[in-house]
């Protein structure tokens, strides 16, 4: 069980376990949550900084399980299989007004350079929204 929540009991549970797109057109899965929160996926971004061929890659994240909350929050990491690069994302599971699940997300994105004098320009942000 997800954080030992059971999500059939709770009607108004967000649960991040599932395959999700974002506003981008970015899809990724998140596999099963475990006990301490722990969870393992794949993403598949639909843009890079690179002109790399994208090919998917592997994330590991936490859901924060302190509170049985039916709104959780999360950070996972992506490991770009294609570029030198690294991703975090952090956010929270929410439950829309429609009863939809929905991830609301930001990002920084750490490019790899060359010299310590370019690391000025090597980090990016962004906020991501994903749906089911
Ligand atoms: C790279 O360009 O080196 C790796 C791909 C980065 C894709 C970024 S991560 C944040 C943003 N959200 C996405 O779904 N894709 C971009």
């Amino acid at each position: 069980l997800c954080c030992g929540i059971n999500p059939e009991s709770l009607p108004l549970q967000c649960v991040l376990t599932g395959n999700w797109t974002n506003d981008l057109g970015s899809t990724m899965e998140i596999k099963a949550v475990n006990e301490e929160g722990s969870f393992n996926g794949t993403y598949n971004t639909s843009v890079s900084a690179t002109s790399n061929k994208i090919v998917l890659s592997p994330l590991q994240g936490y859901q924060n399980c302190k509170k049985e909350s039916s709104q959780p929050t999360f950070g996972f990491t992506v490991n770009w299989n294609f570029s030198d690069s690294i991703t975090v994302f952090t956010g929270q599971c929410f439950v829309d007004k429609k009863g939809k699940e929905v991830l609301k997300t930001m990002w920084l994105l750490r490019s790899h350079v060359d010299n310590i004098t370019d690391d000025w320009k090597a980090t990016s942000v962004g906020t991501n929204i994903f749906t089911r």
